[in-house]
């Protein structure tokens, strides 16, 4: 079999977005329009993948540069498809199939495309076609009376009969490269949009004695193109479903598939339960048994078997990552940042933040606290409203709080310091120095009561 080059086709405006970026660079899921197209090409084994740029070139290309394989191409002025190919032939190998695409069209799916690479036989040109109840906008696919496709003809050069079929071209072509080189210097530009028409090779073809294939596809969502901020939004809801329906196929339970956004890689053991509204950003591993609450936002975390994480919690592991270890029960609302590691059964719990710090097994911060640059020994109970001041305005100490330490409520612990084993130190305590194992620490004013006392009264006058 030949191989297989890619063309995507990104010089477009993208007037109707709105948006002084170009539309290409619109994020679908965790990556640009044209990220998902390139993805595509890579499960179809592309030798080449050519992205013809124009409006926006230097964004683009910035974008995407630091991909292997790709090429660009610059396409300027754009005078319609077919001479954007025109501009990418000179770096088309002639011995290869060329599978059009384009950067707006995130969805197709690689097997939809190796079945149109297949159709060419390696030598005809495959084009793929859908039928639509409103075709309006599109070139449709003229047939001969024995059904084999004739001519693709826009819809601006329709006539009334060719307006009314519904079979469209959706945008997607398999070609023999050699073919596509010879028939792309025959276009011209004598249309009703005085563009030069990529469609147009189909009647070469056909002159030429060759047998153009339509491979009708019966997913819409696979070619839907996007051109308003509605139309992305909708793909959006499209690409999430499809997740969703992958998760729900390998057995995690998801209340509301429709409430689902997966912007990364989300790995789920067995019997893992997932609420709604949850986003997972980056790569989120979540194992056996896990359950999340409504309205978590994950991103860069492994979540071990049996841990259980609560409503509104949110998990940032940045380039560091967090992780929860087994059993452990976090939130509701929570936020763990980058570098928190949580061992077996730690407890953490509403408005608790934890960063950079590792929580050994059993120990519990369950209420309004703050624990950086801290390692908090097995069993460790950590009081509400405490914290460790980990920076002094230029530089973060490490507060060390020794296996089960019991820290009352509200007490500030002055890093770099170490609390001893076994210790206890009262609330309400600012605690500068270390403590040895097993002390009780109080740092702060005595009590005094003044019997009887009467609170000042107001002067009359
Ligand atoms: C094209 C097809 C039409 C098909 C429709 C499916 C032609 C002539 N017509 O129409 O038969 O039904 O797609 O959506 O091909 N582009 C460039 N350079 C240009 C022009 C376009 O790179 O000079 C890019 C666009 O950015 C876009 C793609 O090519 O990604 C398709 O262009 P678009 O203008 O949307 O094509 P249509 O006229 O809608
Ligand atoms: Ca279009």
């Amino acid at each position: 079999m030949k191989a297989v080059d890619v063309v995507i086709m990104a010089a477009g405006k993208g007037t109707r977005m709105h948006s002084s970026m170009p539309k290409v660079l619109q994020q679908l899921g965790d990556k640009p329009l044209v990220g998902h197209v390139i993805d595509t090409a890579k499960a179809l084994s592309a030798r080449h993948t050519v992205v013809i740029t124009g409006h926006g070139a230097e964004q683009v290309e910035a974008a995407l540069t630091g991909q292997p394989g790709l090429r660009f191409v610059r396409q300027m002025p754009q005078l319609g498809t077919g001479h954007a190919l025109q501009q990418a032939a000179p770096v088309l190998p002639d011995d290869g199939i060329t599978v059009v695409l384009s950067g707006d069209v995130p969805l197709t799916q690689s097997d939809t495309l190796q079945a149109l690479v297949d159709a060419t036989q390696g030598e005809r040109l495959a084009l793929l076609t859908l039928e639509m109840n409103d075709p309006t906008g599109y070139g449709r696919i003229v047939r001969q009376a024995d059904g084999s496709v004739q001519a693709i003809v826009e819809h601006k050069d329709a006539s009334d009969a060719q307006r009314a079929i519904r079979e469209i071209y959706s945008g997607i072509m398999a070609v023999p490269t050699r073919l596509l080189l010879l028939w792309l210097q025959r276009l011209t530009n004598d249309n009703a949009q005085q563009e030069y028409y990529l469609t147009d090779v189909v009647k070469f073809a056909v002159a030429d004695g060759h047998t153009v294939v339509a491979q009708v596809l019966h997913d819409p969502v696979q070619v839907a193109g996007v051109n308003t901020p509605v139309q992305l939004a909708e793909l959006e809801r499209a690409y999430q479903w499809r997740r969703a329906q992958a998760l729900m196929v390998q057995g995690v339970r998801l209340r509301d598939p429709a409430r689902l956004d997966v912007r990364g890689e989300l790995i789920c053991g067995r019997d893992v339960e997932i609420d709604v509204n949850c986003v997972f950003q980056g790569r989120v591993e979540l194992g056996d048994n896990v359950r999340i609450g409504p309205n978590c936002v994950l991103s860069n975390v492994r979540i071990e078997a049996g841990a259980v994480l609560q409503a509104f919690t949110c998990v940032d592991g940045g380039s560091e990552g967090v992780t929860v270890g087994p059993r452990a029960a976090v939130g509701p609302f929570a936020r763990l940042r980058p570098g928190a590691h949580l061992g077996a059964e730690v407890h953490v719990g509403n408005f608790v933040e934890i960063k950079n710090s590792t929580l050994a097994d059993g120990a519990k911060a369950n209420h309004l606290a703050y624990l950086g640059d801290a390692t908090v020994g097995e069993r460790v109970n950590y009081g509400a409203g405490s914290i460790t001041a980990n920076y002094d305005g230029a530089n973060k100490h490490r507060t060390v709080i020794e296996a089960d330490v019991h820290v009352g409520s509200n007490c500030v612990l002055v890093a770099p310091i170490t609390l001893g084993a076994g210790g206890t130190i009262g609330g309400g305590s600012t605690i500068s120095k270390s403590t040895e194992p097993g002390a009780l620490t109080v740092v702060r004013a005595k009590q005094v009561s003044i019997p009887h006392w009467k609170r000042p009264a107001k002067i009359k006058k």
